[in-house]
């Protein structure tokens, strides 16, 4: 990439793999695809994301911010956006005024609505979420039909969509997400038998969508496996489906030092002989965590990073690269000749999950895109 040479550190993005990904899950489920873009795609970049889940057959896209959704209103995206979670009322109107569907899960917020609906003239679209066990946003069951009703008759408004969204659907051999789903079809059914059925009714997730097929309803809402990385090692993505992020850098110097010298703060690290040791230009302030344990492949190898981690650089032993040269490249996350670092395997050594590895990727840090 002729572009990433200018780049100190970068990230390629792999917008093939999205689409190959957002179409596997089309044909699986059947249903209309949601692509969830909230932390700027999980760090890969909302814009070029969700156009290119779009053009792969995607009909919504999901945020969790009124910022989220007005970035991608403003760079020309055009389909349904549904904010997920939580907007504060004084960004309502805002958020009416382009076009974002709303998630509600309580009465004090349905005037408010009405009110910005009338005051920017454009309608509420709400879908109303319900808690059937994450407890975390949402409605009671119980509560949930008499809120719909609330709803329907509110002047402004369209019961646009009913939801839920499950705690442990990614540990599909546990019978929570069964019971979740039950308690959810209920609410849909007494809405349905009050005659007030909204367009679309949803509630998986990517490892619902790949395990459970009886969750899928109208839509799936697909977020981590859309980036070709697992939900969790019982709930993985099928082998067709191609990870879209590698992380980058290079080699910014390369020295022989003797024994006995101590590498970077705090001088944690000493060699012990004399040692090759490579500098590259990516720290902690990029995303890459100040922890023990990080590695990265150099010249087709795997190779340790040595001494503490600083905000901009990071040391790597290169005994094992012994003809390594300032300026080859290095992989933080991605392939290299035969040997690969995967989101899951950085999670694994940071104590935490892809998810995370790929929303600490900087935003100093340039996505370029394949
Ligand atoms: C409400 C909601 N739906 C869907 C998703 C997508 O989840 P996943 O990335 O596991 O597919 C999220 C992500 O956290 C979410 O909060």
């Amino acid at each position: 990439m002729d572009s990433a040479k200018t780049y100190s550190t970068w990230v390629e993005i792999d917008l093939s793999a999205i689409e190959n990904n957002v179409r596997y899950v089309s044909r699986h489920t059947g249903v209309q695809v949601m692509a969830i873009v909230k932390a700027n795609a999980y760090g890969h970049g909302a814009v070029a994301v969700a156009k290119a889940a779009l053009r792969a057959g995607a009909s919504w896209c999901g945020v969790a911010r009124v910022e989220e959704g007005v970035e991608l209103r403003q760079n020309g995206v055009a389909c349904p956006i549904l904010l997920l979670g939580y907007a504060p009322p004084e960004s309502y109107a805002l958020a009416l005024k382009n076009d974002l569907s709303l998630s509600v899960w309580s009465a004090e917020q349905i005037s408010p609505l009405a009110h910005a609906a009338s005051s920017v003239g454009a309608p509420a679209r709400l879908h109303l979420k319900v808690d059937t066990g994450m407890s975390r946003n949402g409605a009671q069951p119980e509560d949930a039909l008499q809120l719909a009703q609330i709803l329907a008759g509110a002047p402004g408004v369209v019961f646009e969509g009913v939801f839920t969204h499950f705690a442990l659907a990614d540990e599909p051999e546990r019978h929570v997400t069964q019971e979740q789903e039950a308690r959810f079809i209920q609410v849909c059914q007494a809405i349905e038998e009050s005659g007030l059925r909204p367009q679309v009714i949803h509630a998986a997730n990517s490892a619902a969508a790949l395990t459970r097929p009886s969750a899928a309803f109208d839509l799936v809402r697909l977020g981590i496996a859309m980036y070709g990385l697992h939900p969790s090692r019982q709930a993985p993505c099928p082998a067709e489906f191609r990870p879209a992020l590698a992380w980058k850098t290079v080699l910014s110097q390369v020295k022989r030092l003797p024994p006995g010298r101590g590498v970077s703060y705090g001088h944690e690290y000493v060699t012990q002989t004399e040692e090759l040791i490579g500098t590259m230009p990516v720290g902690y302030a990029d995303g890459f965590h100040r922890l023990k344990g990080n590695q990265a492949l150099v010249s087709g190898v795997k190779v340790p990073v040595v001494g503490r981690v600083c905000m901009d650089y990071a040391m790597l032993s290169l005994q094992a690269t012994p003809a390594a040269q300032p300026g080859d490249e290095v992989v933080l996350i991605g392939r290299q000749g035969e040997a690969h670092i995967s989101a899951e395997d950085i999670a694994a050594r940071w104590g935490t999950i892809n998810y995370e590895v790929a929303c600490a990727v900087g935003a100093r840090v340039p996505r370029v895109y394949l």
